[in-house]
């Protein structure tokens, strides 16, 4: 067959050793383990890791789940790796995402008791025989338990979905991010792979066929907005906040010294006042003023949610800060969807209202590390890119960017891996 071999430098299966001739790969290794020599190793690193888990919290749970992954790649043939992102994640998504819209998993949830594809079309609506194909890949993908020919139970995942901020995550990438993310090799192909600097001209253009930049974009049907607040809150659950002990010394950073002719926190862009909320949930010995600053929508929609302590306030963040002399200025995933230029900007504003000596910036943001940085993270930045234009940053990239607007970080606090860090900025 002719259709193998096509690469465009004439080079069949092979890759360019130091002499620019090709090392021919081997076809064979496409179909054996990809790392089979790493399967013992792996397996008693987790045997160990297994041990101390009734032991230890969520972090070893954490490292666990890491070895297992290594160890299902490494088992795992490359061809099989293909199929697996080609074809099984593409189509697990599309099902989990008709099955949120259908009410599958409410009707599958509602109870423990084991029920056929037949019980669910009727209850759903759906047509039997294409409810059983779909039912039958939600089983082979582990979304749903199959205990029986055409009979299904939920696991914990499917009754997740039942939760509406977290079943809004697959209509809410569909809405706004997937077709912009797949569209990506054609734009960058296009534009001499280098990312892109311009939020009105990335992928997401390209791939929803509009000018418009995202948030515009989200502005076009009432419904993606809430589908994409609920889908940000999910994504915050299960994390340790910068508000719990031993992350963020509150007390000490926020609390003392505070002159309550100003506001203890401003959240800029703090979308329907979640964070603030939590705030006062979780620090209720903390007394001063609380603003809520979002785009007008959100801010009609904020208005109702949060509690009258909370001033919530129509601003846009590229023009000036109005509330000068604030205790601290809080963004949370704010920078990560500007280009440089336009982060610049925002973080301008806030110098030009800040006290010296007393005013601070919290940023609560990603922090990548120069080596093994965390895949949620890593397929945040490579949306952040293709949809915004922006970008999760590295610590070099974090002081770049704030030094360039005459602010500088003093300390940036951590938890764990993989979970946003508090970079607090002063003055220059
Ligand atoms: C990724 S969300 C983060 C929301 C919130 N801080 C959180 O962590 O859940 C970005 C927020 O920025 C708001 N936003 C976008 N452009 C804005 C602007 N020019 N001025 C103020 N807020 C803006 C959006 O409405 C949205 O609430």
């Amino acid at each position: 067959m002719a259709i193998e071999n096509g690469h465009s430098n004439g080079h069949a299966n092979g890759h360019a050793n130091g002499n620019g001739a090709a090392t021919p790969i081997d076809e064979s290794i496409a179909v054996k383990a990809n790392a089979v020599d790493k399967v013992p190793q792996l397996l008693e690193e987790i045997a160990k890791q297994g041990k101390y888990l009734t032991q230890d919290g969520a972090q070893n749970r954490r490292q666990l789940l890491e070895s297992v992954r290594s160890l299902s790649y490494a088992l795992e043939t490359p061809r099989e790796a293909m199929i697996r992102y080609c074809w099984s994640q593409p189509t697990i998504f599309a099902a989990i995402e008709l099955g949120v819209n259908l009410g599958l998993f409410k009707v599958l949830s509602k109870d423990d008791k084991p029920k056929t594809a037949v019980e669910l079309a009727e209850a759903t609506g759906a047509e039997p025989v294409f409810l059983s194909r779909i039912l039958k890949h939600l089983g082979a993908m582990g979304a749903i338990y199959e205990v029986g020919p055409d009979t299904y139970q939920p696991t914990n995942f499917a009754k997740t979905l039942t939760i509406q901020k977290y079943g809004d995550a697959f209509p809410c990438m569909t809405d706004c991010i997937n077709s912009g993310v797949l569209a990506f090799p054609q734009w960058v192909k296009k534009n001499g792979y280098q990312a892109p600097t311009d939020g009105k001209n990335t992928a997401m253009q390209l791939g929803f066929h509009t000018d418009l930049h995202f948030f515009e974009f989200l502005a076009t049907n009432p419904e993606f907005p809430v589908r994409f607040m609920n889908h940000m809150s999910a994504y915050h659950q299960g994390r340790p906040s910068w508000m719990d002990p031993g992350f963020y010394p509150v007390q000490e950073r926020l609390a003392a010294g505070l002159d309550t002719s100003a506001p203890l926190l401003v959240d800029v862009g703090g979308s329907t006042g979640h964070d603030l909320q939590e705030f006062r949930r979780k620090h209720p010995e903390v007394q001063g003023k609380f603003v809520l600053q979002d785009l007008p929508e959100v801010i009609a929609k904020a208005k109702v949610l949060v509690s009258p302590d909370i001033e919530a306030m129509e601003h846009d963040f590229f023009k000036e800060q109005p509330i000068k002399g604030a205790r601290a200025y809080y963004m949370h995933s704010i920078l990560h969807d500007w280009p440089d230029n336009k982060c610049k900007e925002i973080l301008t504003n806030l110098a030009q209202a800040m006290k010296p000596g007393y005013s601070k910036v919290l940023i609560n943001e990603n922090v990548i590390p120069d080596m093994d940085a965390d895949w949620q993270t890593t397929s945040l930045d490579l949306i952040m890119m293709t949809v915004f234009a922006s970008q999760e940053r590295t610590e070099r990239q974090w002081h770049a960017l704030v030094e360039s607007a005459g602010l500088k970080i003093v300390n940036i606090f951590t938890a764990e891996k993989g979970v946003e860090s508090l970079i607090e900025c002063e003055l220059a």
